[in-house]
């Protein structure tokens, strides 16, 4: 294997030594198996294909001080993809099998679980696909779950320094009763265009409105939001947004340190009052907003006046990843030691 330069990944895909999967039919999961192969054997018909029958999740494993692995929150991510499938008509895999699966695959490839202190962690991502044929728009009655691993970098190359992001009203991602709330490949087809054209103008992402009025603060293309004011967290809540694992650990780990804790619709003119504002999720972390430009309105709102993150988006990073590495003490049960 080349030497990884664990310090410099970014949040990209690299070849692990296993993945593992198992398989739906005639109303039951089989056991998982390992694969080295990183490839799937699909029918030109399935389902997930045609009419994306695709729901997906993300997850990390850390290495602490003491060389041990910990998972944060996998069973969280059990459940928000039992969610996504109800929400897409797909078979449910069982909490349990997730979990057995996840610490599979991590223990397969431990070799890749970057060390401790490179700022790296293994990024977890389960798959579940319909894969049996269909022509007319109707559920497969096959389905396939996989979970591969890769080493990651930050999902912003910026990494903990401020970003400038957008909105553009001309684009949504989700409607109002649609898919948001679940975890389904077709949001994030939805969002390919607005974010590369973001990309193009120098932005780290697009923050999408509601798509009903275009007045209240939905979330990033690839994270939740979060305001600060007042020593209060304020989060949109919205029936088009994904519940992110990472923002509810956020909102509790705010209440904590002392902060209220507002969930709430939260109007796009109240972004002017926060004194910092973040994205926050499994891949993004806690990456604070430099700036959000409004553009069709010609409005901006500015959350740091030195470029760095402001002390509550430190304080909370710096919480989370302690929790995350083993460095405090787990108190809310929110860790998974592989053994
Ligand atoms: N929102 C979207 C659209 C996402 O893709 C993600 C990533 O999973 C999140 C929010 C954050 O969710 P979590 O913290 O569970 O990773
Ligand atoms: C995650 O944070 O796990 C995500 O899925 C975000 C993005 C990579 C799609």
């Amino acid at each position: 294997m080349d030497v990884i330069d664990w310090s410099n990944l970014s949040f990209g895909y690299m070849k692990t030594d296993y993945n593992v999967r198992c398989h739906y039919r005639d109303g039951k999961w089989s056991d998982p198996e390992l694969e080295t192969s990183e490839y799937i054997n699909l029918h030109m018909a399935a389902t997930c294909l045609h009419y994306g029958q695709e729901v997906f999740e993300g997850l990390k494993a850390f290495r602490g001080k003491d060389g041990k692995i910990r998972i944060f929150r996998m069973r969280e991510n059990a459940l928000r993809l039992q969610s996504s499938c109800r929400g897409i008509m797909m078979a449910e895999l069982p909490v349990e099998r997730f979990e057995e699966m996840v610490l599979l695959a991590v223990k397969k490839n431990e070799r890749f679980v970057p060390p401790y202190q490179s700022g790296a962690s293994l990024y977890i991502r389960p798959l579940l696909i319909g894969t049996s044929a269909q022509v007319g728009v109707k559920p497969a009655k096959e389905y396939t779950f996989l979970i591969f691993v890769t080493p990651v970098g930050p999902y912003f190359k910026e990494g903990f320094k401020p970003t400038p992001m957008v909105i553009m009203r001309e684009y949504d991602r989700a409607a109002p009763l649609g898919t948001g709330t679940y975890k389904v490949g077709g949001n994030y087809a939805a969002s390919l265009r607005s974010g590369e054209k973001a990309h193009e103008m120098g932005y780290s992402a697009v923050l999408y409105l509601d798509a009903r009025e275009k007045k209240y603060i939905d979330e990033c293309g690839p994270a939740n939001f979060f305001g600060i004011r007042d020593n209060t967290y304020i989060t949109p809540k919205s029936e088009s947004i994904l519940p992110s694992i990472t923002n509810k650990s956020l909102m509790q780990l705010a209440e904590e340190i002392g902060m209220k804790v507002e969930r709430r619709p939260v109007l796009e003119e109240e972004l002017a009052t926060f004194e910092e504002a973040g994205a926050c999720g499994t891949a993004a972390v806690i990456s604070p907003i430099l700036r959000i430009d409004d553009l069709s309105e010609n409005r901006s709102y500015h959350f740091s006046k030195d470029g760095k993150a402001g002390p509550i988006c430190e304080k909370l990073y710096h919480k989370l990843r302690a929790i995350q590495y083993g460095d405090e003490p787990d108190k809310y049960g929110w860790v998974t030691v592989v053994e």
